[in-house]
């Protein structure tokens, strides 16, 4: 099944952040994946909305921003304001999650909702109709270049199931040690879309390893 790739700027080089984004404009990636770390919800900082409004400048594909911060719905004016496709919230910072989805929405935005590989993908049962797209961790968030967990591949099987027996329109992203081995098995159960740090960034051919994903 052909995925929606969504490299993960984390993995480019923050010493030269133009030649990675212009390497990525003229590549077949679909979206931009943005991690942004408060040290809070996650043990580590990335960066904010000061940066990411001139990456937003000068990126030309959509962008998939990744909240792993406390309270994310503060962000959600920055989120409009660099004009993000896709804003995700983890849902284990979300007491009010349909709340929170409705305002994501409500603002332009697809409401992405994140798990994190200790929480099941049946707690989304109540609101998976609601849901533009799920983010399914393979590893812990916080860090690139991580070991995928294969766990992954049974919540990814689970969730497809839920998705289709609702009728729900919720696309299945996954974020975590991809790259064209364990992605091959992610798409074989039933993703939609793949985010890729260190597997795009770090290899020599990265518009190729992009390519690769998507026609996996
Ligand atoms: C991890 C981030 C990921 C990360 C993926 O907390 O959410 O998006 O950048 O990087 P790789 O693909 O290298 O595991
Ligand atoms: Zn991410």
């Amino acid at each position: 099944m052909a995925q929606i790739v969504s490299p993960s700027l984390l993995s480019a080089n923050f010493g030269n952040l133009q030649e990675d984004l212009r390497m990525i404009n003229s590549s077949s990636a679909d979206w931009l994946h943005i991690d942004i770390m408060d040290g809070v919800f996650v043990p580590n900082l990335s960066f904010g909305p000061p940066v990411l409004k001139y990456v937003a400048e000068l990126c030309e594909k959509p962008l998939d921003v990744h909240l792993m911060v406390v309270e994310p719905m503060k962000y959600l004016p920055a989120m409009k304001d660099i004009n993000a496709r896709i804003m995700n919230i983890h849902y284990e910072a979300c007491t009010h999650l349909h709340r929170a989805v409705t305002q994501i929405k409500d603002s332009g935005m697809m409401a992405g909702v994140t798990l994190n590989p200790s929480t099941p993908v049946c707690l989304l049962k109540d609101i998976i109709g609601e849901l533009d797209l799920v983010l399914l961790m393979s590893v812990n968030p916080g860090f690139g270049g991580q070991k995928f967990i294969p766990h992954t591949v049974n919540k990814v099987k689970e969730l497809r199931e839920l998705i289709d027996s609702t009728g729900s329109k919720a696309l299945i992203e996954v974020d975590g040690g991809v790259n064209v081995n364990t992605g091959k098995l992610l798409a074989e159960a039933g993703s939609d879309a793949l985010v890729a740090g260190n597997a795009v960034f770090k290899d020599a051919d990265p518009q190729g390893v992009i390519e690769l994903l998507r026609n996996l």
